[in-house]
């Protein structure tokens, strides 16, 4: 018996959450990779050294070489830069897009069987370039932006209503960007329509609707309110908790059902392209897209969202990327 293998590509802020999370929850052995010289390894070995206090029985390595994420079941990319205050996320195209190239190339060299999940930005198009560079079938190269898009989304709306947030179920669909499209109609707790118990608080339908559409204008903003208080670079705990929540369906079969940038091929009207929708994640990865139904208004956001994401795309293939 062999624990699963996790390589982590790119070992910054995000990555060291990652490589913590994944120890802590004993989710297998780890390897980070990261072009720094020294630094994957010296971050490791500090997560490494707390085993007999976490009490974790995986390894956690650092390296410098590719050729040590050999034989990796998942790899969780995190290499490129972040934003800093006044970027969007579509600003880090030309720069993120040639680290992603190079990743591609490697993971498709030395983990060919590998899934893939994609954590950097801009999200849509770097998933669609690591699919194009690896050519691994599209149900194993998603990434991750809607789990921590509608975890902001529930958390708002817990905070906003005074219950726990382990009760609320929000779902935010569509490209990672302003365009992102939270689902308010579906927003429930424990059942019950989040509209309803906002009426209920306000006694009012049309207060209750002004502050819905604050909570949805923080969520589709929620990334940009961070990167303006850290003032250097981007979250990084929730996005690293969000993919590790998607390596841990795919790694113990969960079959979860949570909003993954996954490849459309008619689902939702939109043929072969990325989007952030609701999915079954399971040992196959993505084995199961599934569709809602939307009324015109929520239609219209998502339509307004895949012309954002095909700009990306465009201009990726403008760049001569794709
Ligand atoms: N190969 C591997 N790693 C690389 C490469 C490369 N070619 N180029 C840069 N890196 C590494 C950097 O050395 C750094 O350690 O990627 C790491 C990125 O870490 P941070 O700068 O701390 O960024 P982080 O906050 O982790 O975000 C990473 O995820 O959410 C997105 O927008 C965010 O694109 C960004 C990515």
């Amino acid at each position: 018996f062999k624990r699963p293998k996790i390589a982590l590509i790119g070992g910054g802020q995000i990555g060291g959450v990652l490589a913590q999370l994944c120890a802590l929850r004993e989710l297998g052995d780890v390897v980070m990779y990261d072009i720094v010289e020294d630094m994957p390894q010296g971050k490791c070995l500090d997560i490494a050294e707390a085993s007999r206090v976490d009490g974790f029985d995986v390894e956690v390595k650092g390296t410098n070489d590719y050729k040590d994420i050999e034989g990796a079941d998942i790899c969780i990319v995190t290499a490129g830069l972040p934003r800093k205050p006044g970027m969007s996320r579509d600003d880090l195209l030309t720069t993120n897009a040639n680290i992603i190239k190079t990743v591609a190339e490697n993971i498709k060299q030395y983990a060919p069987d590998s899934h893939v999940i994609v954590i950097s930005n801009p999200l849509d198009a770097m998933v669609t370039l690591m699919r194009e560079v690896t050519g691994f079938p599209h149900n194993r190269v998603y990434g991750q932006a809607g789990v921590l898009d509608s975890s902001r989304f529930a958390s708002f709306i817990a905070w906003e209503l005074g219950v726990s947030v382990k009760d609320i179920n929000a779902l935010v669909l569509g490209g990672h960007g302003d365009t992102m499209v939270p689902l308010v109609r579906y927003a429930n707790v424990n059942g019950i329509p989040v509209m309803e118990l906002l009426e209920r608080k306000y006694g009012d339908a049309a207060k209750a609707k002004e502050v819905m559409d604050a909570i949805v204008e923080r969520t589709r903003k929620a990334g940009g309110e961070v990167v303006a208080l850290l003032k250097k670079g981007s979250a990084f705990y929730s996005p690293a908790s969000s993919a590790i929540a998607m390596a841990e369906a795919v790694l113990r079969d969960q079959k979860r059902v949570l909003p993954v940038c996954a490849w459309l091929d008619g689902e939702y009207g939109v043929n072969g392209m990325y989007l952030g929708v609701p999915v079954i994640l399971g040992a196959n990865g993505v084995e199961k897209v599934i569709e809602l139904s939307l009324n015109d208004e929520e239609q219209a956001m998502l339509d307004n969202s895949v012309n954002a994401v095909k700009k990306l795309i465009e201009d990726m293939k403008r760049l001569g990327f794709l």
